[in-house]
């Protein structure tokens, strides 16, 4: 494994846990994707896509936090994979009105979809149909997560 150069222990062993991890999450996502690419049913090819989508995102995640902190602990002047917080680009005030707008929109998302499921479930023995649109509630879920982050910090740098 890749030695960080002038850690302490404790990122040391950051490092060898989100190093770790990357390899879990790439054995995962090649079971996913066999799956995906040969199960006779075509149901379980269709989920496992998704879940691989998924997959593929988190393996990227792992390896930029991994990126991210040796590039903090080598004092390494290029720009880090996950970006810094920064000032949210000097302009926290607009950053502040978008995460508002978009914040809205997923909100009446989430109620859409929360319509929509109630309407699919008498299906929910038969078809994908209302799994489908719940785990577009639990993505809703995790964009007003983002948003209400971004609103907070940005919030508070204006101060
Ligand atoms: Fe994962
Ligand atoms: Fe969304």
């Amino acid at each position: 494994m890749a030695e960080l150069i002038g850690a302490s222990t404790w990122e040391e062993e950051l490092y060898a846990h989100l190093t770790s991890h990357e390899v879990t999450e790439g054995e995962i996502l090649i079971e996913y994707r066999d799956v995906a690419a040969t199960s006779p049913s075509s149901a379980f090819r269709y989920l496992s896509a998704l879940i691989l989508e998924d997959e593929i995102r988190h393996h990227r995640v792992f390896r930029d936090l991994a990126s991210a902190l040796k590039n903090d602990v080598e004092l390494d002047p290029e720009a880090p994979a996950v970006p810094h917080i920064g000032n949210w680009g000097d302009d926290a005030a607009t950053v502040v009105r978008l995460t508002e707008t978009l914040l809205e929109r997923e909100r009446a998302d989430a109620k859409e979809l929360r319509h929509l499921a109630s309407e699919l479930k008498s299906l929910k023995q038969e078809t994908l149909w209302q799994l489908l649109i719940k785990l577009m509630e639990m993505d809703t879920a995790k964009h007003i997560e983002i948003l209400r982050f971004v609103k907070r910090s940005a919030t508070k740098s204006m101060t």
